[in-house]
C-alpha cells in the first residue's frame, strides 16, 4: 500500500433542506455574493428564487453572473473576476453542476491572479489563495463539490485544461435539487461518476482494501440507482446514493494507498470536449469500453484487474480469465446501451479529422500517457479513437 495525504477541506451538508444553512454559511465570509449560475435550471426550478429570498432575508447584496456554459469557457471566467473586482465581492455563490463550480473556482482563483486568467489555467492552476466558495450542487457527476479541481475551455484555442484550485469551502448537496436533471445528463453523469472510480481503480496496486473496496461500491451503486432515477426522477434514495457517489468518485479517496494513474480517458475526453464541446460524461462512455480493449491487447497482464473488475463488480463469474475480463467490458458497455449513452463518436457526427492534433495535444498539455498504467504511445491514442467511430 502506498503513502498518502488527505485534505479535503470543504464543510459539506448533505441531504433534504441542507439548504437552511445556506444564509449563515455565507455571512460568515461577509455580505456581498457573487451568484453564479448557468443557463436557467436554477430559474425553471425555483431554485433561484429560493436562493434570492435566503440572501434578503441575511441581508446580503447579490450581483450575479448568469450564463456558465456547460464546459465552461475562459471569457466567464474573467466576466467574474471584473464583477469581483468592481462589486467588492467577499464570497462566491455557486448553483448548479460542475461547470458552474469549476468556473467559480477559477474566478475565486483568478481574483488574486496578477494576470489573465488563462495564463493561471496554462499553469495548471491556482497557488492556494481565493476568494470563499460556497455552492449548491444540482447534478451528481464531476465531485467538484469535493474536490479541487476545475476544467476550463477556451473556445477560441480548443483547449480544455484540467487545473488543480482551490476545494469549495462549504457544499450544500440537497438530492432534491437533482430531481430536476433530464435523463440525458443524469445518464451522462453517472458515467462520469464511474470513470472517475475507474480512471483509479485500473492500476497494478491491489492491496489497498478499503480503497478498492469504496471504488466497487461506488461503481455498484451507480449500477443499482441510476436506472432508478431514470424511472423515476423523483426517488430520493436513487438520486441521494448517486450525489454521496460523485462526491466520494473525484475526492481522491478511491485512490489513497494506490499507485496513481494518469486517468487516461479523461485526458482522451478532454480533448474531444475541446474540439466538438460534446458532454463530457457522453465522450467517457464511448470511450472507456475502447481504451479498456486497448490495454488488455496490448499488455494482457493487466488481465487479473478485469477479472477483478468482472467478479466484484458485474457478479461474473467462470475459470476463463480472458474471457471473464471481456465480460466486464461487455457488461458495462451494455450497461451505458441500456441507460441510452451513445456508442460512438459517428453518433456525435465527429470524424477523424483531428484525432492526431488531439493526441498530440495531450502530450503538450500533460506530457502524454507513456507512463500511464498501460503506456500509450500517440499512436495509441489515436488508434483508441478510431475505435470510437
Ligand atoms: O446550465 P444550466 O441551465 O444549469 O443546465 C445544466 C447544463 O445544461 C443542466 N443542469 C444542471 N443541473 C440541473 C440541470 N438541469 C436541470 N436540473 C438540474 N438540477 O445540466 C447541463 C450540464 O451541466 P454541467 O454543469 O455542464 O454538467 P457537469 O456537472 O457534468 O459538469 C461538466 C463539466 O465538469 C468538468 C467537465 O469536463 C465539464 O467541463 N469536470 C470537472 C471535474 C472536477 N471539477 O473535478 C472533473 C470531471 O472529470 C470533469 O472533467
Ligand atoms: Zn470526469
Amino acid at each position: 500500500m502506498e503513502n498518502f495525504t488527505h485534505f479535503i477541506p470543504t464543510e459539506y451538508h448533505f441531504g433534504k433542506g441542507a439548504i437552511d444553512c445556506l444564509g449563515s454559511c455565507l455571512a460568515r465570509f461577509g455580505h456581498r455574493v457573487l451568484l453564479v449560475y448557468g443557463g436557467g435550471s436554477i430559474k425553471r426550478t425555483g431554485l433561484y428564487d429560493t436562493i434570492i429570498q435566503i440572501c434578503k432575508d441575511n441581508s446580503l447584496t447579490v450581483t450575479e453572473l448568469p450564463g456558465v456554459e456547460p464546459n465552461p469557457q475562459i471569457r466567464t471566467v474573467r466576466k467574474g473576476i471584473a464583477l469581483c473586482r468592481s462589486e467588492s465581492i467577499d464570497v462566491i455563490l455557486s448553483v448548479g453542476g460542475g461547470s458552474t463550480i469549476d468556473c467559480s473556482k477559477a474566478i475565486a482563483a483568478g481574483y488574486y491572479y496578477k494576470g489573465d486568467p488563462w495564463e493561471m489555467a496554462l499553469e495548471g492552476g491556482s497557488d492556494g489563495k481565493a476568494l470563499p466558495l460556497v455552492d449548491v450542487m444540482t447534478l451528481a457527476a464531476t465531485g467538484s463539490e469535493f474536490d479541487a479541481d476545475a476544467v476550463i475551455s477556451n473556445d477560441e484555442t480548443s483547449q480544455k485544461l484540467d487545473g488543480k484550485y482551490n476545494c469549495p469551502n462549504i457544499s450544500i448537496c440537497d438530492p432534491t435539487y437533482t430531481f430536476s436533471v433530464p435523463a440525458n445528463q443524469t445518464a451522462a453523469g453517472s458515467a462520469d461518476i464511474m470513470s472517475h472510480i475507474m480512471e483509479q481503480y485500473f492500476s497494478r496496486t491491489f492491496d489497498s482494501d478499503l480503497s478498492e473496496a469504496i471504488g466497487e461500491g461506488i461503481l455498484k451503486s451507480v449500477i443499482s440507482n441510476l436506472p432508478k432515477a431514470l424511472e423515476y426522477p423523483e426517488d430520493y434514495s436513487a438520486r441521494a446514493n448517486l450525489m454521496w457517489d460523485s462526491s466520494v468518485a473525484c475526492s481522491g479517496i478511491p485512490a489513497y494507498g494506490k499507485v496513481s494513474t494518469l486517468w487516461p480517458c479523461h485526458a482522451l475526453e478532454h480533448e474531444l470536449s475541446a474540439y466538438y464541446n460534446i458532454t463530457h460524461g457522453v465522450g467517457l462512455a464511448i470511450l472507456t469500453p475502447r481504451w479498456m480493449r486497448f490495454i488488455l491487447e496490448k499488455d494482457p497482464s493487466v488481465t487479473p484487474r478485469f477479472v477483478k473488475f468482472a467478479r466484484n463488480v458485474w457478479g461474473l463469474d467462470g475459470d476463463d480469465d480472458a474471457a471473464l475480463a471481456r465480460e466486464g467490458i461487455e457488461s458495462l458497455e451494455d450497461f451505458w446501451q441500456s441507460v441510452n449513452l451513445p456508442s460512438t463518436l459517428t453518433e456525435l457526427g465527429i470524424g477523424d479529422e483531428h484525432f492526431y492534433d488531439m493526441a498530440s495535444d495531450i502530450e503538450k498539455v500533460s506530457g502524454g500517457l507513456e507512463g500511464d498504467y498501460v503506456p500509450l504511445t500517440s499512436d495509441d491514442i489515436v488508434e483508441i479513437y478510431r475505435r470510437c467511430l
